[in-house]
């Protein structure tokens, strides 16, 4: 039985908006008594994209049909506009409405979400079309996360990539097989910056960095929306969830947010602002609250920041039934209430609460919503279905013959095992095991998730096939001229199996008449994304025991790891000699880590998220502050220190680390100055050389730290980076230029700005201060 959110959260008083009008208000005017400049420095955020979106550009006679259409819409079929429903072909969350489609023909609904395919969508359009009064197409939503038909890897593993080109053209194949399906709008990029890997949807983002994240939201706008959003082959972004979600207490999904104003601003915000800056489309809220008021309620963060401070022109949709919860959140009394404040805060429309849908109309004759805040909202949505072209053409997405040309189109299948592969983080290689030789002899293929379809594509992948085109890791191995490879689970990820011995004996016997054992382990595929918090870390099930004894052969061991978050995986970090996390690498996930382990493809991930030793160090990121007592302080095991009785501070693997089959060397980074001033610069150069045998790709990172300030400032900064490729023996010198702007932060007096001082810099292949050796610099007034 589906179960009806509304039905939950309904019969509570109404009271009146004015009262809690008034409030808010009070409370934004504080917030806002000190104005402050949110428009983040970009100077190092590399852009191509004009500062006002194509989309957004004047169109005098789109003004003219949209007051035109507007004079003639009810209040109901206005309100129609801002309602969005799924259709039942998938849904994420519980359903509310099952006679979605009498919604369609009544005008009561003017988007749907989880349709697709030409004839579906075509048909659903028609309803809207030929079957309302005013004929106003429906717009249509999807979670093209990280592919549509076509998967890549999962949005955590391309950002580990650090191949900005690379996700772009991931998001630009994304949009082209979505759009070819009738898509109009995706749900994507997730751009919450996650630092909790209990935290399960710490696979959809781009990890824990501020800066890495706002260049990978920037990419994906690019790649979603092409430069012409009226092109069938482009689509709208929706930058999500809107904002502090990845803060979400204890990693618990759904659950509270308490964060500061300055890491709000500081961590937080600046992904979005990128996305804005990209010109993305659409905002999603999140569904956790910021300072005490639901994301979906916040005046504060929707229009405040959103449109006063950032000018963004697009609209404004809320996560699944978000309207409706802010009444379980205890911020309104009832749905009724729970729409007006939405609509107040600058939420442009429901998804799937139908909460605008039944109460909104009886709140304008109540006085307690405007009609000026709906038609606000309504001429968002209908200048966005207008710049896609849908009164024009309202079937121009779903075209069957394109769709048929378009899907798993070869090159888009060869793209997928291409970014597959760079997503991969070579994280041990004791004795180069890897890669391995043409003649590795008899491989025993060994895990869980050596042949098993449906992890490969893991979560959020769309309309992802998980039964039959994954490439497992068995069959990429399999494809592979002369390997000989046997396969057995031997182990299990479930959470029940752990003590369990079943399937050991016969693994170990496979392992024993092999002669390099690789073994297949992670997290089954729905372990991560929403709704897939855990808390613990370690490999799932009877997985760590197998291992051990599979080390315990002392045949050669390649743990291949598949999972969306980091795992603690601490033990193998010492005794499996080498080590590769290939996320859920996609579609073509098999063959990619085929690829790399043969060394056809060499390496080149690095991590977008610390790994820790175990649960109990987290928090922990890189960019953190050094407190009043830093361990470096005392002597080894000195107590009165920032530090753990049991477990050292350092993570198991840092943020920006990853290994290469090939070596590279680092010259100390040089300066162009000892100084810089204001509208002045300053450049760093490092020599990167090859210094291995094979070539190979680096992540060249920059970092920084502002070591003294108005207020406390990271231990290290990531401030630019490079990848750059290598043939062995060559050198390249990397140049980074930074402004004053690059290192502006939030301020005491809490305004946006640099302050003078002196600065630590590193160029170096990871995060850490001991990653290669610093220079300082001086920012003078
Ligand atoms: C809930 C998720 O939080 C959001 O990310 C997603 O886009 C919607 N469901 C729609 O599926």
């Amino acid at each position: 039985m589906k179960r009806s959110v509304g039905a939950l959260m309904t019969g509570v008083m109404a009271v009146s908006l004015g009262a809690c009008a008034t409030t808010q208000d009070r409370r934004v005017a504080d917030q806002w008594a000190n104005p402050v400049d949110l428009g983040y420095s970009e100077a190092t955020l590399v852009t191509s994209q004009p500062a006002e979106p194509q989309w957004a550009a004047p169109d005098p006679e789109m003004d003219r049909f949209i007051d035109n259409l507007m004079e003639r819409m009810t209040i109901e079929e206005k309100i129609g506009q801002l309602t969005l429903l799924t259709s039942d072909l998938q849904s994420t969350g519980p359903t509310l409405r099952e006679g979605y489609e009498a919604d369609v023909r009544a005008g009561r609904v003017g988007s749907i979400f989880n349709a697709f395919t030409a004839d579906y969508t075509t048909r659903l359009q028609r309803l809207a079309v030929e079957g309302t009064r005013l004929g106003i197409p429906l717009l249509f939503g999807y979670d093209v996360i990280h592919g549509h038909r076509t998967i890549f890897p999962i949005s955590l593993g391309e950002a580990a990539s650090w191949d900005i080109p690379a996700i772009e053209r991931a998001a630009r194949i994304s949009a082209t097989e979505a759009a070819a399906e009738g898509i109009h709008w995706t749900f994507s990029p997730m751009v919450d910056i996650a630092r909790d890997p209990r935290w399960g949807r710490i696979s959809e983002g781009a990890g824990e960095d501020v800066y890495l994240a706002s260049q990978i939201a920037r990419a994906r706008v690019r790649g979603y929306q092409g430069d012409d959003l009226s092109a069938t082959d482009t689509v709208l972004a929706t930058a999500k969830h809107f904002v502090g979600y990845g803060a979400a207490q204890a990693g618990r999904d759904y659950h509270t947010v308490d964060i500061s104003e300055r890491t709000l601003r500081d961590t937080y915000l600046p992904p979005f602002k990128a996305a804005v800056d990209a010109g993305v489309a659409t905002f999603m809220t999140a569904f956790n609250e910021f300072d005490g008021t639901p994301a979906s309620g916040s005046r504060y963060l929707l229009t405040d920041v959103l449109r006063d401070r950032w000018g963004f022109d697009g609209f404004v949709v809320t996560d699944y039934t978000s309207i409706n919860e802010m009444v379980a959140h205890g911020y309104s009394r009832d749905l009724s209430q729970a729409g007006e404040q939405a609509l107040f805060a600058g939420v442009d429309m429901d998804m799937q609460g139908a909460v605008f849908m039944e109460n909104l109309k009886q709140s304008v004759e109540a006085g307690r919503a405007s009609r000026e805040d709906i038609d606000r909202s309504v001429r968002r949505i209908l200048e966005m279905k207008y710049r896609l072209g849908l009164f024009e053409d309202p079937y121009r997405y779903s075209d069957q013959a394109r769709q048929e040309a378009t899907l798993y189109r070869p090159d888009f299948l060869e793209a997928a095992r291409d970014v597959a592969r760079r997503s991969m983080v070579l994280l041990r290689n004791e004795g180069d095991v890897l890669p391995l030789a043409a003649s590795a002899g008899r491989i025993a293929l060994i895990g869980p998730l050596g042949d098993r379809k449906a992890d490969m594509i893991g979560s959020w992948a769309a309309a992802g096939d998980r039964e039959t085109r994954p490439v497992t890791i068995l069959e990429g191995l399999q494809a592979r001229e002369g390997v000989r490879v046997e396969h057995v689970a031997g182990a299990s990820d479930a959470f029940d199996a752990e003590g369990s011995r079943e399937g050991f004996a016969e693994a170990l016997a496979l392992a024993n008449r092999s002669d390099i054992i690789i073994a297949a382990m992670g997290e089954r595929w729905d372990m991560t994304g929403e709704a897939a918090s855990r808390t613990s870390l370690d490999l799932p099930g009877n997985q760590q025991a197998l291992l051990e004894e599979l080390v315990a052969t002392g045949k050669p061991v390649v743990l291949v790891l598949m999972s969306g978050r980091p795992n603690s995986i601490t033990w193998a970090s010492e005794n499996v000699p080498a080590i590769l996390h290939a996320w859920y690498p996609g579609t073509m996930g098999g063959l990619a880590v085929a690829d790399v382990l043969f060394g056809d493809y060499n390496p080149s991930g690095h991590l977008p998220v610390t790994f820790p030793r175990n649960v109990g160090q987290v928090p922990i990121h890189y960019d953190m502050k050094n407190t009043g007592r830093p361990i470096e302080l005392g002597e080894p095991g000195a107590k009165y220190v920032s530090r753990y009785l049991n477990t050292p501070n350092e993570p198991l693997y840092r943020f920006g680390y990853g290994l290469s089959y090939t070596d590279f060397a680092y010259s100390p980074p040089a300066l162009s100055a000892d100084g810089m001033g204001p509208g002045g610069s300053i450049t760093a150069t490092a020599t990167i050389t090859n210094a291995g045998e094979v070539a190979g790709e680096d992540v060249v990172q920059l970092y920084l730290r502002d070591l003294v300030g108005s207020v406390t400032r990271p231990v290290q900064e990531l401030k630019g980076f490079q990848k750059i490729r290598l043939q062995p023996g060559e050198s390249r010198t990397v140049s980074f230029t930074l402004r004053p702007e690059d290192l502006a932060f939030t301020r005491a007096d809490m305004t946006h700005g640099w302050e003078p001082g002196e600065f630590r810099l590193w160029i170096a292949p990871s995060s850490g201060p001991d990653a290669s050796v610093p220079v300082t610099f001086t920012l003078t007034e």
